[in-house]
């Protein structure tokens, strides 16, 4: 609906959750128990949390794990625990949306905004790009949204078309083995929250089947 570019409406800092607790005591055991705590993790669409686990934080902590965010707002990275390092750019208006990045992330994360993205496959393919082979790709997704700056389809589709329809973004950007996770059905008074997960092949050397 808000075809303005997004640099305007992320200018002023948001330090909320987007959320419930229940949902990010959901995620943060997903991600303690999927991501790896060595290596580079690429957290997309990050703002002030990433909601990773206390041991996850900790590997940060002792730079054994580095975390680069990737987000609209300088203020709400600088604030991320999580992060070592980061960078502000409208993955939107990009040519390239992972120029300059150093290849060979671990994994990458996304917490509810892949819905905000208008050029899913092009991001989703440089993405896949960056990471190495073997990384994997988590998409977490719940039911609330800004509607003004989701995409369009987003809001004319069902829960489960959405998951599917993601699932789609990372199979035809190049990922394998999409899969979608539930860590929390809707139904009750709190958030749901969804994981689609794809995994970048690892080269066999044998060509693509
Ligand atoms: C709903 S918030 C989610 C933030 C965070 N991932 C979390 O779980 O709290 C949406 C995030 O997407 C980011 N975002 C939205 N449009 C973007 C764009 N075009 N390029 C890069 N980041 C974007 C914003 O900076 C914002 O932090």
């Amino acid at each position: 609906m808000d075809e303005s570019t997004d640099d305007q409406f992320y200018t002023s800092p948001r330090f909320v959750n987007h959320i419930d607790d229940y949902a990010i005591a959901a995620l943060k055991n997903y991600y303690e128990q999927t991501l790896p705590h060595r290596g580079r993790i690429l957290d997309l669409c990050s703002s002030w949390v990433s909601h990773f686990s206390p041991e996850l934080d900790e590997a940060v902590s002792k730079k054994e794990l580095q975390v680069t965010g990737v987000g609209m707002n300088k203020r709400e990275l600088e604030a991320n625990q999580s992060l070592t390092d980061f960078i502000v750019r409208d993955l939107n208006t990009v040519d390239n949306p992972c120029q300059g990045f150093k290849p060979g992330y671990d994994a990458v994360t996304c917490v509810v905004s892949i819905d905000y993205m208008t050029k899913p496959l092009e991001l989703l393919r440089a993405v896949h790009e960056v990471t190495a082979p073997g990384g994997r790709i988590h998409l977490a997704i719940s039911n609330r949204c800004f509607p003004t700056k989701a995409v369009g389809r987003w809001l004319k589709l069902d829960e489960d078309q959405r998951l599917n329809m993601v699932g789609d973004y990372l199979w035809f950007s190049g990922w394998k083995d999409p899969e979608i996770i539930t860590l929390k059905d809707v139904g009750g008074w709190t958030d749901p929250l969804w994981i689609v997960t794809a995994v970048k092949a690892k080269d066999t050397g044998k060509g693509e089947l």
